[in-house]
């Protein structure tokens, strides 16, 4: 797998005319002398119905997963497949517009390929978003929340052998989500004015969404939102010593009571996807300022 990222990571730098960083520093490719351009500080995930984000982006590149040689792309409606490399709030940044999810089928470890790559391209920062249902009574659509803490259900992306050169065998969970940045985030959004949650969010593979049993019994270990994405990804940036911000825009709630006694509808993806985009200008206005001031 080691190889597969070098290699992914190889080709991205100089389809995109990045400059190497930190990692895989050793190949020819690339010098500033022959108009290789800053390597990108801040990656960023793109979740569903937040790609709005993008059109933010002065963009100097971009490069479709379809393009990179062993790539997963996704099947799921609502997803682009591609990176964008460009200027985002005075920084180089790289984003990833569109993901794929462990419940497309792709092995734990091709999921998490993207972010490994954006890590190997030599990033400090990884803000992640995504959907996710709210489990925390107080939630309502439309709000977001900052990530406090994850509870990972989704298969642990770290199991087999280790890269060593990317990371330690064990690395440490104590603070996947980083507190100053946290901080920050809610200093952003007091000052613009939008209500910012926080929480611990749960990944779980979906795709099915959750029984009621379920959405009690996650309440009770801890979970205030819970999505089918992100935890992985946080994994391998916190191994590589990233340091991560996450959001969840939350596109429903989530009773724990059966749709049937308190006269809810079904839920559909495409919900998901329309109460994404609604509360989309906001959390788009908030990461571009906390970028500005990193
Ligand atoms: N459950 C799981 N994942 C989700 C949900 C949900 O209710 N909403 C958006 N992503």
């Amino acid at each position: 797998m080691s190889e597969k990222i070098k290699n992914t990571t190889c080709f991205i730098r100089s389809r995109l005319n990045i400059l190497p960083r930190r990692y895989f520093t050793d190949s020819s490719e690339g010098t500033a002398e022959n108009g290789g351009r800053p390597a990108p500080e801040v990656g960023i995930v793109l979740g569903s119905g937040l790609g709005a984000l993008a059109e933010m982006i002065d963009v100097i590149s971009t490069l479709d997963y379809s393009e990179i040689p062993d790539f997963p792309t996704s099947t799921v409606a609502g997803h682009r497949g591609r990176f964008i490399y460009g200027r985002l709030g005075g920084k180089y940044v790289i984003a990833m517009e569109g993901r794929v999810h462990y419940y497309e089928g792709y092995p734990i470890d091709e999921v998490v390929l993207p972010v490994r790559a954006m890590c190997c391209l030599g990033i400090d920062t990884l803000i992640v978003s995504n959907a996710a249902g709210g489990l925390c009574p107080l939630f309502e659509a439309g709000d977001v929340m900052v990530i406090r803490d994850h509870i990972n259900l989704i298969p642990n992306p770290l199991v087999g052998p280790n890269p060593e050169e990317l990371g330690v065998r064990f690395p440490d969970m104590g603070e996947a989500y980083d507190r100053k940045l946290i901080t920050l985030a809610h200093e952003v959004a007091r000052a613009q004015g939008i209500v910012l949650r926080e929480g611990v969010y749960v990944g779980s593979s979906g795709p099915s969404f959750e029984t009621p049993a379920e959405v009690r019994y996650f309440r009770r270990i801890g979970g205030d939102a819970i999505g089918m994405s992100t935890t992985p990804e946080v994994i391998v940036a916190r191994h590589q010593r990233v340091r991560v911000l996450g959001f969840s825009l939350i596109t429903n709630v989530l009773s724990g009571v059966p749709a049937r006694l308190c006269g809810g509808a079904e839920l559909t993806h495409e919900e998901v996807i329309e109460a994404g985009k609604r509360a989309m200008p906001g959390l788009c206005a908030l990461v571009r300022e906390i970028i500005t001031r990193l």
